[in-house]
């Protein structure tokens, strides 16, 4: 909704009066001042004017380190689910932004704000996912080209963007992709003929996931931090 609309609406105050507090300056949406009458205002934004909070920003953002045998998904009649591991109020509001599989450990996004979350999952976003992998057999030689040069997925018809492999042994490897598609690391090696023994998600974004995380715990981002991973 337009920002006068909504300052209307709240303050029972006429188009005219709500325009003139925000050409004086009078209100601020999450914290800063704005003077266009048409700023887009959603339910997360926060809103005040004269002083007075119109609205609170109620958006949750969460970091889970996600145990391998989780699903990441909210509801599970066999497996203990992503929000299981959760234990913090209005959970049932809260969504996952970018699904790891049930045997992948590691960084999980959970929110209530569903456009963040589509920013966050959408293509376009390209930010850099990266994964700590272990396979069952050596990494060919062929591996870093094959990936920089993006592999061709015949369900979705598409080729993979360019993606970064950095060999961390014979048989282990740290990759970064820039897009999530299903099942995508696992794909990619097994093109190569290779099978992924352990999958661990460390980074998304600027976000990444330290020693402070051990396994099955979790914390709040600030809606900073929420806002600069999308810039990322
Ligand atoms: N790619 C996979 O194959 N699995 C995951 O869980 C994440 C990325």
């Amino acid at each position: 909704m337009r920002l006068d609309r909504f300052l209307t609406r709240k303050t029972q105050q006429s188009n005219k009066q709500v325009r003139q507090q925000v050409d004086a300056g009078e209100v601020l949406v999450d914290g800063v001042v704005v003077v266009e009458w048409s700023t887009p205002i959603t339910r997360f934004s926060e809103v005040v004017m004269a002083g007075e909070r119109l609205q609170e920003n109620t958006a949750e953002y969460w970091v889970l380190h996600k145990p391998v045998g989780v699903v990441s998904d909210t509801k599970h009649p066999h497996h203990k689910t992503v929000l299981d591991c959760l234990e913090v109020p209005n959970k049932q509001q809260l969504h996952v932004a970018g699904r790891l599989d049930l045997n992948t450990s590691g960084l999980v996004l959970l929110t209530n704000n569903g456009a963040w979350s589509k920013a966050i999952t959408q293509a376009s976003s390209q930010l850099e996912k990266v994964y700590e992998v272990t396979l069952d057999k050596p990494i060919p030689e062929q591996a870093e080209a094959v990936f920089e040069q993006g592999i061709y997925f015949g369900y979705e018809d598409i080729t993979t963007l360019p993606a970064r492999l950095e060999r961390l042994g014979l048989t282990a490897a740290r990759l970064t992709l820039t897009e999530g598609r299903y099942h995508q690391v696992k794909r990619m090696f097994g093109h190569l003929g290779l099978r992924v023994l352990s999958l661990h998600r460390s980074r998304i974004g600027n976000l990444v996931l330290s020693d402070e995380l051990p396994c099955g715990s979790y914390r709040r981002l600030s809606n900073q931090e929420a806002d600069t991973l999308l810039s990322s």
